[in-house]
């Protein structure tokens, strides 16, 4: 029986770079039926052949131009939706997935209802949404009454790519089937938490996308809010989707809703140059909190988040810090213990690094850092698979196992409300250069709310009275 996977905004750049490619590596391998069929609609009036040929184009999705239809699907003239009807076989398997923007949603499910296309309750229809998911709590909810006036949950279908992310799947893996870890991972013995997703490239061709949006609504609110979800969530009773996305909510419920006092926004230098940007944008680029979570395993512990483009490299990681021991006398001195630090690199050099203290060997009895790390990249000989594999095979297949639900994401934007409301009003926010860490506010935010330092890939600091041996330590 047939798959058809109706992607509206089949010509845009979502579709072309990560969707249409990602299922031709599917269908490649085999791990997708050749019955899956592309049909794109859109308001052009293309031709079938001329969307095949677009298709042919590239070699990522040349493999999908033979089957390829293309339909003029254009929400002022409901009327048009017939065509995409009449393609539609009974009993086939339906995926209506809106690579569009927001304001198209609600048009396109309208449209297709009346069109007779949406079958409320029936599994074998669903639909896929790509964010931005809302650009508040309102809009986040009005989003989900709409989309579940016209499907249920379970045919409802999320996107967050950070959730696809092998490395991203493994923090429950690790968490949850190591027990001396999850032992561990709690305020008796974690002093901070730090997560950071940088990248380095700017903001490149989407500057109308991103001035209107900033990196609380492109990054915080979702890949580094269900990050946290992860890393700090109750062990779910079972690795069901259902089960999971109820942890996630719960502690979601319990962090604060995000403080503007403690939080600090940059703009990279020459983002006002870049073009369609504003000369007077005072959109965010840069994002960093001081949060906390208001729950048995988390009170008192400090999490420090942040984001943002154009810093000084590309790199995903969470960061724990464990508490100093107690009491350490060496050499009839008292000296500062080197801190263990957990550190969960999502990407690139993909892995696991324990930092702990260990004996320089020799007569002497001198601390130094060392290291244990797990290379993720060996435990197969197999590519990391690519997110939006991921995810395409989840919805082919009706799974929901890295699918955030409406209510995560609704709790998400309630969070970062308040951050967006502060600064939509605040002056400017602050300078920092190309290639750097960040403005130098997210420093001071760290190091006064008792975090240390941010640690910075590449540059971990000798911490003091750490001895020097040459070894690097994990942020004093
Ligand atoms: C997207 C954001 O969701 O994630 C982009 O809209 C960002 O601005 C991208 O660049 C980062 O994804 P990744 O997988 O490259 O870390």
């Amino acid at each position: 029986m047939i798959t058809d996977l109706i992607l509206f905004g089949a010509t845009g750049d979502l579709s072309h770079r990560k969707v249409l490619p990602a299922l031709q590596a599917l269908l490649a391998r085999g791990e997708v039926h050749r019955t899956v069929r592309v049909i794109g609609a859109g308001r052009s009036e293309l031709s079938r052949e001329a969307f095949r040929e677009s298709l042919r184009r590239s070699p990522q999705t040349a493999l999908l131009a033979d089957t390829a239809e293309w339909v003029c699907a254009d929400t002022n003239a409901p009327e048009s939706y017939r065509a995409l009807r009449a393609l539609v076989e009974d009993g086939s398997t339906v995926v209506f997935y809106l690579a569009t923007p927001p304001a198209t949603f609600g048009p396109i499910l309208d449209t297709l209802a009346e069109a007779g296309l949406t079958d409320r309750g029936n599994r074998q229809r669903r639909v896929v949404v790509e964010k931005p998911l809302g650009r508040d709590l309102p809009s986040s909810r009005e989003l989900n009454r709409k989309l579940r006036e016209r499907f249920e949950e379970p045919q409802i279908f999320r996107i967050d790519h950070y959730l696809a992310k092998d490395t991203v799947q493994n923090v429950l893996a690790f968490r949850f089937s190591n027990s001396i870890f999850e032992a561990i991972w709690n305020r008796t013995l974690v002093e901070s938490v730090q997560i950071t997703t940088a990248e380095s490239e700017g903001i490149g061709a989407r500057s109308g996308y991103y001035d209107a949006m900033g990196a609380v609504r492109d990054m915080l609110q979702n890949h580094v809010l269900q990050l946290l979800a992860l890393v700090a969530m109750e062990p779910p009773t079972t690795f069901d989707p259902a089960d999971i996305r109820k942890a996630k909510v719960e502690v979601l419920r319990a962090v604060r809703p995000l403080d503007p006092a403690l939080a600090v926004r940059g703009q990279y230098d020459g983002y006002l140059d870049e073009e369609g940007v504003p000369a007077t944008s005072r959109r965010e680029t840069f994002a960093a909190a001081a949060l906390s979570i208001e729950n048995w395993r988390w009170d008192g512990v400090p999490i420090f988040v942040r984001t943002g483009k154009a810093l000084r490299r590309r790199v995903t990681e969470v960061v724990i810090r464990f508490r100093e021991a107690p009491h350490l006398r060496l050499d009839g001195r008292r000296q500062r213990p080197i801190p263990t630090v957990l550190t969960i690199r999502i990407q690139p050099e993909e892995g696991i690094t324990l930092r702990i203290g260990a004996k320089l060997p020799g007569r002497r009895f001198e601390m130094v850092p060392a290291g244990m790390r797990l290379e993720y990249s060996r435990l197969s000989r197999a590519a990391l698979p690519d997110a939006y594999e991921h995810v395409l095979s989840e919805i082919l297949a009706g799974g929901h196992t890295v699918f955030p639900g409406g209510d995560e994401i609704d709790r998400a934007w309630e969070l970062v409300d308040p951050l967006i409301h502060a600064w939509e009003s605040e002056g400017h926010p602050e300078p920092y250069p190309v290639g750097s860490w960040g403005p130098d506010g997210a420093d001071e935010l760290i190091q006064v709310n008792r975090g240390g330092r941010w640690v910075n890939p590449g540059e971990e600091p000798v911490a003091p009275g750490a001895p020097r041996t040459g070894l690097a330590d994990i942020a004093g």
